[in-house]
């Protein structure tokens, strides 16, 4: 199959109308889409990215008045908090209804609902009458893409068209939710800092990293992995272990680590920035991937805004397969 890059809207619905798998932009990582409501459609997203059957969807849909139609209860707090910040980067898992399909859901019984931020993928949900599963339009496993040609580079030849919308602004994934009673569960960091959240919703807690029986089954422990080894630690301290080695290092902020080990090296911010470092994380990735080195180095980031989300990729790209 040929894969063609465009900026057709109506061409895009027309292949999701008849079942096709589309990538899109968003704001935050580029999806894979398919009709959520088509259950053969939504079967060939795990197909194509290689995803385990159990690992749920997130649903797009175009407004908050759709919640309503795919979940069965729609807590005030969820409506507040889609009022704040959707469009953006937020997904809420509410208890779903029965016209989405199980495969969708992983077999669960509740949705993750998502109204994405970006002028394309919106009017494209303003033409369709159904909404759109889409994962990260990555092979299960490795890096997300944050532009159309790392969609190309990694599934060309397996799907018909990549709704090119530019590079995506906020870089990682969007903030999974759910609600306990009226009260916050957060089940992945992500591009919506929980401050913002707090601000709206009072505190939350945090029920992520949980690799046995999750209650977010996407979180497993290694993900948005790289090929080449990625050690994640005191750069410092890993570069002199690995002298002999053609390293790639990824750095944050006002830092010089000078060694002839450095073959290549990425600040995310130099200005200490972690919404920019975010932003900047799965496109340094793939960047050092690309450079033919032995081993990638990385330092955590600090932990306000987004950083705690951006640490958490880092994490999960240096744990073990
Ligand atoms: O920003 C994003 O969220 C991107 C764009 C394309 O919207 N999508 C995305 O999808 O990251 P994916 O499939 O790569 O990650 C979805 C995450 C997984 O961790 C999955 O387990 C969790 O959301 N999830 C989906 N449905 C869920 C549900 N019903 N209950 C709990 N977790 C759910
Ligand atoms: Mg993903």
């Amino acid at each position: 199959m040929q894969t063609r890059i465009g900026t057709s809207v109506t061409e895009v619905a027309y292949l999701l109308s008849i079942g096709e798998l589309v990538a899109i932009p968003t704001e935050t990582v580029y999806g894979l889409a398919a009709n959520a409501l088509d259950e053969k459609a939504v079967q060939s997203i795990f197909r194509v990215k290689n995803r385990p059957v159990f690992n749920p969807l997130i649903v797009h849909v175009k407004d908050a008045e759709q919640f309503s139609k795919y979940a069965s209860e729609v807590p005030a707090i969820c409506l507040k908090l889609a009022k704040a910040f959707s469009p953006g980067p937020i997904t809420f898992v509410l208890p779903k209804r029965n016209v989405i399909p199980d495969h969708t859901t992983g077999g669960g019984n509740s949705v993750a609902l998502r109204i994405p931020h970006h002028p394309l993928t919106l009017e494209l949900l303003n033409q369709l009458h159904f909404p759109l599963a889409a994962p990260s339009a990555n092979p299960s496993g490795y890096i997300s893409p944050v532009s159309a040609q790392h969609v190309f580079d990694q599934l060309a030849g397996k799907i018909p068209y990549i709704l090119d919308g530019g590079d995506c602004p906020v870089g990682i994934e969007s903030t999974v939710i759910t609600f306990e009673k009226e009260k916050v569960v957060v089940l992945r960091l992500g591009g919506l800092g929980i401050e913002d959240i707090e601000r709206v919703a009072g505190k939350v807690a945090l029920q992520i990293n949980q690799s046995s029986n999750p209650s977010s089954p996407g979180q497993l422990k290694s993900h948005y992995a790289p090929k080449t080894p990625f050690l994640l630690g005191d750069a410092a301290k890993l570069i002199s272990e690995n002298k002999e080695k053609k390293i790639g290092l990824i750095c944050f902020g006002d830092v010089e680590i000078q060694n002839s080990a450095i073959y290549k090296s990425i600040n995310l911010s130099s200005k200490g920035d972690t919404y920019e470092a975010a932003s900047k994380v799965f496109h340094a990735m793939r960047e050092m991937d690309a450079a033919g080195l032995d081993l990638i180095i990385a330092t955590l980031i600090p932990e306000n805004g987004l950083g705690a989300a951006a640490n958490d990729r880092l994490e999960r790209a240096a744990a073990e397969k």
